[in-house]
């Protein structure tokens, strides 16, 4: 029996905007269970990253937790205290951001960040802390490990640049790493190392990941389990091989449609799906999605369908869609 780690329920997040509040993250179910990996995947603005932010207590100004659970390991970080959610960040959960540029600080040698993490958690003393620096730079695959501690952010490649992000993610040993969008500003070959590298280490340390992209086929191959995210809701939720195989929602068809390679055949036609996600504050009465949704029903612009377990499958196979079920039946 797999033990959860994480678990996000009903998760409501709002901002406030001159004509009130308006809502980004409208009910996200989200679980990670221990040693596996959850690829979160959505287009850009559907709410990933202040999910995410919310769970550690990092929203921006006017951005607010308004509803839901989010128990780690049993303790619900949306109810914590700071100073318990301080420890917990950077602690028990790691973070990799999109951007090293803005992440690091640019005028600290690299060394002295690392450091910097591992003696304010692990409460390690200069010299222990400088050798545990130096053991994670080679861990993520940093040459020359020992020299580069005194680097500064711009002395080191993107893709290395990276690399010391994820190093500082794991310097705390986290039971939980959330990389949000960790490779977005890297070349196709370097994303492919990174990925590499997460899915060994993920391995080697016996972590849960939470790798959270707009790129479904970036994560073919590091997921167990992909949740695809719309307008701030999860419409589908099932294990990876199971969703490329035989995806339900029809935003979920939308998205592998759009990859090419994964559709093999000569000349495979790269369709996008038509339209734009609403903007937070105009959510449409009932399925975000419907708008654009080649299916759509009446029923679907009025009910906002809940997510639940697909008919007929005995994996855990969940989706937020009325015709789902009947159009593979039909099928
Ligand atoms: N600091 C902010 N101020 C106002 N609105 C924001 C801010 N950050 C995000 N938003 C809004 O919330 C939505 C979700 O943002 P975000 O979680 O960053 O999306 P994603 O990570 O999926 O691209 C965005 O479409 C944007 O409209
Ligand atoms: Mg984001």
């Amino acid at each position: 029996m797999s033990e959860r780690l994480l678990d996000v329920r009903d998760l409501k997040i709002e901002i406030d905007t001159r004509r009130g509040r308006a809502v980004v993250v409208d009910g996200i179910d989200l679980h990670v269970d221990k040693g596996e990996t959850l690829g979160v995947v959505g287009e850009s603005g559907c709410g990933k990253s202040l999910t995410m932010l919310s769970l550690v207590g990092l929203l921006p100004n006017r951005i607010h937790t308004t509803g839901g659970s989010a128990h780690f390991a049993g303790t619900d970080l949306l109810r914590m205290q700071p100073a318990e959610l301080r420890a917990v960040r950077g602690g028990r959960i790691g973070f990799v951001f999109q951007d090293p540029m803005t992440s690091l600080n640019p005028v600290m040698r690299i060394g002295d960040q690392l450091m910097e993490s591992l003696r304010q958690h692990k409460r390690l003393d200069k010299a222990a802390a400088r050798q545990r620096a130096g053991e994670l730079l080679k861990l993520v695959g940093i040459p020359g490990a020992e020299q580069r501690l005194e680097s500064f952010p711009h002395e080191l490649s993107g893709g290395m640049r990276q690399r010391v992000m994820i190093a500082i993610g794991l310097a705390c040993d986290p039971d939980l790493l959330i990389a949000d969008e960790p490779t977005t500003a890297l070349d196709v070959t370097i994303q492919a190392q990174i990925v590499e590298l997460v899915k060994g280490l993920k391995q080697r340390l016996g972590m849960s990941v939470v790798w959270i992209t707009h790129d479904l086929a970036l994560i073919a191959g590091l997921a167990d389990r992909i949740a695809v995210l719309y307008a701030g809701t999860v419409v589908e939720d099932a294990p990876a091989e199971l969703l490329f195989r035989d995806p339900a929602h029809p935003y979920t068809r939308g998205l592998l449609a759009s990859i090419p390679r994964l559709h093999g055949e000569d000349g495979a036609r790269l369709s996008s799906i038509g339209g734009t996600p609403p903007e937070p504050g105009r959510r449409p009465q009932g399925c975000p999605f419907a708008p654009r949704c080649p299916l759509a029903e009446a029923m679907c612009h009025d009910i906002v369908p809940a997510l639940a377990p697909l008919r007929g499958v005995a994996t855990p196979h969940r989706v937020a869609c009325h015709v789902a079920n009947r159009v593979r039946e039909a099928a």
